[in-house]
């Protein structure tokens, strides 16, 4: 086993920094001979905890691991290259990155070239790396959340060495565009338009292991995201810790407004974003929402406590009042939106009075789903810091209340779906059963219904006949052959030989070259036929001037253009229904 080298180690202060200006890099992806060598036909495995940004940067890391020659594995057992990307926002989040770190131990003793690394939120934070380096040896490399594009290089350098590495920086700021990624789904996607958070809620560890709010280019966003509609995306999701401070960094006007309706544009079937902060929610935001269907009418609003002195004291910037009227407003301008929300219970020295007024606070919004947590301190954060007079049960208890309260609102939302229709878009067989389908409508509710499994990905009318708290039951409505056959005729509309065929198409009908000579042809086959008792002398000539004429016919280049591009088309079809079938 290596020696152990570490070439940098998180620091919280630094984390703290918001100075420099960000920088917008073009990633290049180099694979290192060493790396190239080892990673051919190997297989790897990523196990992601955390929020959609782990996600994405689970996509991410699997684009430069692919690149390198890796082959991604379902079955941990038979991974060569292991990447644990954890998080840190609460205690237990932690505790499962653990108990993940140890199930690894035996691919190692199988295997002695098996490389394990730990990255994400939590090797941000001081001390963790250290830590997993001394209590798990056989962890090979840790990273943070700021050199995920250097994967490769690092790969490289602990192979080539044959060293174990530590490399989190403290502070980067940067916006790296040009990452390879290979998404998890097919029909939906995550697309980053801010990284970091500058918000500093005081229970919140967020800032400090993502470091500072940076936004993407607008021109980089609507890039990407027109890449996904043109391989037939049906959803994506904008995401970033804050999405509507979007552009703050620019200082040239740009927002979220924007960004939302030159994606809304694009056609998108579903457009969402996570996740939008009170404080920062603009009327500008509400009127480009309720003016575009594709922007589904959903919002994850987190309120975190229903008590004004609690808001204050976690940094949160509005009050219940502001809250509340935001919710007022949000409903005004956009009929039948769903809301949804985060709640911490139990922040240091919450009364029973500051948590009954977010009890009273859910009664009066009815959230259509929450997630409720318990609050868990942070190392390095404000509140990590206060005093806190309120014990583990009281915390549980109210912990308990605060979900009955939340249940009973969902529960409500969910009973006034039913009897009615709704747009599906399909996940695919349900965990539990597999000839149910599962999916979600455009409130994010949770719905089951039997189909054929190949509805995955698209998006179908489901009448509900039965509600739970946390999921619908209903039946499908649409022909499935028939979806199936509209989907295929979107996609091949947007195939190259398609869109050729449909350009050869139109330039061979509107040649007045060929319709002359094929009118000229026309006309001497009648004379041919007039003709057909005379002699042969009369016949020859007329004929030669026919085989002239269908010569420069069909060796015309437009003619033998579109001959050629409905033979591609033709093979396009045979493997879509090789496929199908
Ligand atoms: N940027 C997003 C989400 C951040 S983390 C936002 O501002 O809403 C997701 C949720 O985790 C938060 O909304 C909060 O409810 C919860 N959370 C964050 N820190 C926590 C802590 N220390 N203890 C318990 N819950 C926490
Ligand atoms: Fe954390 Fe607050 Fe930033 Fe959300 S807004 S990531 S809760 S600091
Ligand atoms: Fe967790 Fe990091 Fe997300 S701490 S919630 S993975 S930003």
């Amino acid at each position: 086993m290596g020696k152990l080298i570490y070439k940098s180690l998180p620091d919280m202060s630094k984390a703290r920094n918001r100075v420099d200006n960000p920088k917008v890099i073009f990633d290049e992806v180099k694979v290192g001979p060493h790396l190239a060598k080892f990673a051919k036909g190997k297989k790897y495995v990523i196990k992601t905890f955390g929020c959609q940004a782990n996600v994405r940067d689970e996509e991410i890391l699997s684009g430069y691991l692919e690149k390198a020659g890796f082959i991604k594995t379902d079955n941990d057992r038979e991974a060569d290259l292991a990447i644990i990307n954890t998080c840190a926002v609460r205690e237990n989040a932690e505790e499962k990155v653990y108990g993940e770190i140890g199930k690894f131990k035996v691919n190692k003793t199988n295997n002695k070239d098996f490389i394990l690394c730990v990255c994400g939120c939590m090797m941000q934070e001081e001390g963790s790396a250290d830590y997993i380096m001394k209590t798990y040896p056989h962890v090979s490399l840790v990273f943070g959340t700021h050199n995920v594009n250097k994967i490769l290089d690092l790969l490289e350098e602990k192979i080539a060495r044959n060293k174990k590495l530590v490399d989190v920086y403290s502070f980067a700021g940067d916006v790296i565009e040009n990452l390879p990624s290979v998404r998890l789904d097919s029909y939906k996607a995550y697309v980053n338009i801010t990284y970091g958070c500058d918000k500093f809620c005081t229970y919140c560890i967020v800032p400090y292991t993502r470091g500072r709010e940076r936004s993407r280019k607008l021109e980089e966003i609507v890039n990407e995201c027109k890449e996904l509609v043109a391989k037939g995306y049906q959803e994506i999701t904008l995401l970033g810790q804050n999405v509507n401070s979007y552009g703050k960094d620019f200082h040239d006007g740009t927002n979220f407004s924007k960004v939302l309706e030159e994606v809304a544009k694009l056609g998108i079937p579903r457009l969402r974003f996570m996740t939008s902060h009170p404080w920062d929610f603009s009327n500008d935001m509400l009127e480009i929402i309720a003016k575009y269907p594709n922007i589904m009418k959903c919002i994850h609003l987190p309120v975190q406590s229903g008590s004004t002195s609690v808001l204050r004291l976690m940094g949160r910037r509005y009050s219940r009042e502001e809250y509340l009227d935001l919710v007022d407003r949000i409903r005004k301008t956009i009929p039948g939106v769903a809301l949804t929300t985060d709640i911490i219970v139990g922040f240091p020295n919450e009364t029973e009075e500051e948590f009954e007024d977010t009890l009273t606070l859910c009664e009066k919004v009815q959230y259509d789903s929450a997630f409720t947590f318990i609050y868990s301190p942070r190392k390095g954060t404000p509140a990590a810091k206060m005093i806190d007079n309120v014990s583990d049960k009281e915390k549980h208890d109210r912990f308990v209340r605060l979900v009955k309260v939340i249940e009973d609102g969902v529960s409500k939302h969910a009973e006034s779906m039913v009897g009615k229709t709704y747009k599906v878009l399909v996940d695919g067989p349900s965990k539990k059963d597999k000839g149910v389908l599962s999916g979600y409508t455009e409130s994010s509710k949770l719905v089951n219904f039997k189909g054929p499994s190949f509805l995955k990905g698209h998006i179908v009318n489901v009448y509900i006949n039965e509600s739970h708290t946390y999921s619908l039951i209903g039946t499908l409505l649409d022909d499935p052959i028939l979806v199936l056959a509209s989907s295929l005729k979107e996609k091949i509309e947007k195939e190259d030989s398609y869109i050729r065929y449909i350009e050869c198409k139109n330039a061979f009908e509107s040649s007045s070259f060929l319709k002359q000579l094929k009118e000229e042809m026309e006309e001497k086959q009648k004379q041919l036929v007039n003709k057909s008792f005379k002699t042969d002398e009369d016949l020859l000539p007329l004929k030669k001037e026919i085989d002239e004429l269908k010569k420069a016919y069909f060796n015309d280049p437009v003619y033998l253009n579109l001959q050629s591009s409905i033979a591609d088309l033709s093979s396009l079809l045979e493997q879509i229904k090789d496929n199908l079938e």
